[in-house]
């Protein structure tokens, strides 16, 4: 891999994007790289998967500006639908992605930290959808994403004024879970995706699907989804085992 750097601690693994000089702008390289690691983390034995990006100043300063900066619609519509390719893998991945926001998380870059479950921040992250200064709207799942986590009035108020906001900020309308030290926030990152990795992984996939499906349907839809799935989890050899452990304890 040129772009990101993968490593795993036993069923933790950290992606992490290595692009330091352009602050971790995502060009096509990293996003095929993408591509190809969320491949396999479909069916390997990973349970917890934690994205950040190299060096202590950003997390993703979004799209190649530079790539850009050269193309006309054509090729606009191809990178847009890459992008979407790599941000609806995460989100449909049946494992819970956590975002490390290590610095500058903007355009592509905060798109990226949207698509994740959990965003953990540095006290120096700052977060904005800053497409509108360069003449564009946000192009992978920004205007969709934004809209869901904060509510429209704070999604149009980023959109259009493009400011960047402080982690603080950014917690406060829910955006980012946690914040921590630019020191400790891999740290606190790892041990949390520890406590994650050690649930059923089984039930995690589940849980996430249905909270991502119950955004975009209606209450009576998503509470019968949420029996059924609830059943099926009684089919599986791990809930079986947790639950006997449980009551042989007592
Ligand atoms: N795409 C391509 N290259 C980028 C980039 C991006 N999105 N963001 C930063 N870079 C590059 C810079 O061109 C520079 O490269 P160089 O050293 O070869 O000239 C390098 O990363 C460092 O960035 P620089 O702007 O010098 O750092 P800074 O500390 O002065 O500013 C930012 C940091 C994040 C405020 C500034 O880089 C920025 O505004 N980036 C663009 C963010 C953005 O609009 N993203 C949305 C894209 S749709």
């Amino acid at each position: 891999m040129q772009y990101l750097k993968v490593e795993r601690d036993e069923e933790v693994v950290q992606i992490t994007i290595n692009r330091q000089d352009k602050l971790n702008a995502m060009n096509l390289g990293v996003m095929d790289e993408f591509i190809s690691i969320f491949d396999n983390l479909e069916k390997d034995s990973s349970k917890v998967i934690i994205i950040t990006g190299d060096g202590p100043k950003a997390f993703s300063a979004g799209a190649d500006i530079e790539y850009m900066s050269n193309i006309g619609p054509t090729e606009a519509e191809k990178y847009a639908l890459r992008g979407h390719e790599v941000l609806n893998k995460i989100e449909k991945l049946e494992k819970p992605v956590i975002a490390a926001v290590n610095g500058y998380a903007l355009g592509g870059g905060c798109e990226l930290a949207l698509a994740c479950d959990i965003r953990f921040a540095s006290h120096n992250a700052q977060l904005g959808q800053p497409e509108v200064t360069l003449g564009i709207c946000p192009g992978w799942g920004g205007t969709q994403r934004l809209l869901r986590i904060v509510g429209p009035a704070r999604a149009k108020d980023l959109i259009f004024s493009g400011r960047k906001i402080t982690a603080e900020e950014a917690f406060s309308m829910g955006l980012i879970n946690r914040i921590f030290s630019s020191d400790s926030l891999l740290s606190e990152t790892r041990t949390y995706a520890k406590i994650l990795s050690k649930n059923s992984n089984f039930a995690i996939g589940i849980s996430k699907m249905l909270v991502n499906r119950g955004m975009d349907t209606n209450l009576d839809t998503g509470l019968k989804l949420e029996i059924y799935s609830w059943a099926v989890c009684f089919s599986t050899k791990d809930r079986e085992e947790r639950m006997r452990k449980f009551v042989e304890k007592k």
